[in-house]
């Protein structure tokens, strides 16, 4: 399959590309600047431009021919300004450049309680927000979805071990296994047309992802 990853020179889209590589995808490595390029240089992946906030019609190019989006974007920083920008605006960017490109699949990379903000850490709030508007964007758009909401991010190992549900307690996930998580949806077709929670737990990502109701 040819997948574009978005984001693919942050923290978990990184990851996201090596799975996919590694599982013999066709990898697109978006980057927000040509500048960046050099970050994948020694990864498995084709770069292409793709600023979410950029020409929207750059952007359809960027995905053309790309079966599957993976959008592992984020604001670079926490103003609400900047959040809106790039997990709001740009992601329905991402979202309907998706849909006139031709692409049938389209995983976000979310956040816990973003499909309810006021239940969520005060301080992240506007990021809630701004993704609890692009995911629904994406529910009612024209594409196969599926949004994945991981508790907070750490940089430890890959544990291969989550916990997914449609709504959980508070947790905590390693980046590369959220990589897991968004690379194993394609494996698996209960995740199709649907948001779940992610947290770290004591199951293989495999498996945990066909216990989805
Ligand atoms: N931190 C947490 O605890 C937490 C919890 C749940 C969910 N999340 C979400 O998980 C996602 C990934 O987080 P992360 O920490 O892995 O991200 P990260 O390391 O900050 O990487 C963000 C990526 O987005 C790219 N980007 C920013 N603006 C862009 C634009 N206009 N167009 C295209 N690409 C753009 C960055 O490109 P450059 O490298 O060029 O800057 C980078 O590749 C984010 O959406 C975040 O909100 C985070």
């Amino acid at each position: 399959m040819q997948v574009t990853v978005l984001g693919a020179t942050g923290r978990t889209g990184i990851h996201v590309v090596r799975l996919l590589a590694a599982r013999g995808h066709q990898v697109r490595a978006g980057l927000r600047s040509r500048r960046r390029a050099d970050v994948l240089r020694d990864e498995p992946a084709r770069p292409v431009v793709a600023d979410v906030t950029a020409d929207r019609d750059d952007l359809v190019e960027a995905l053309k021919d790309s079966d599957v989006v993976i959008n592992t974007i984020g604001a670079p920083d926490p103003e609400p300004e900047s959040v809106n920008l790039v997990d709001r605006d740009g992601a329905i960017a991402a979202i309907r450049a998706a849909e006139v490109a031709g692409v049938s699949r389209f995983i976000q990379l979310s956040a816990q309680f973003a499909d309810s903000p006021d239940q969520g850490d005060r301080l992240v709030r506007s990021i809630l927000l701004a993704k609890q508007v692009s995911d629904s964007v994406l529910q009612k758009s024209a594409l196969t979805w599926t949004i994945v909401r991981p508790g907070t991010l750490t940089d430890g190992p890959a544990t291969g071990r989550v916990k997914v549900a449609g709504h959980l307690e508070p947790g905590r996930i390693t980046r590369r296994d959220v990589a897991a998580v968004l690379v194993g949806v394609l494996g698996e077709p209960l995740t199709e047309n649907r948001g779940f929670d992610v947290v770290s737990g004591d199951f293989p990502v495999a498996p945990a992802l066909a216990t989805l109701e």
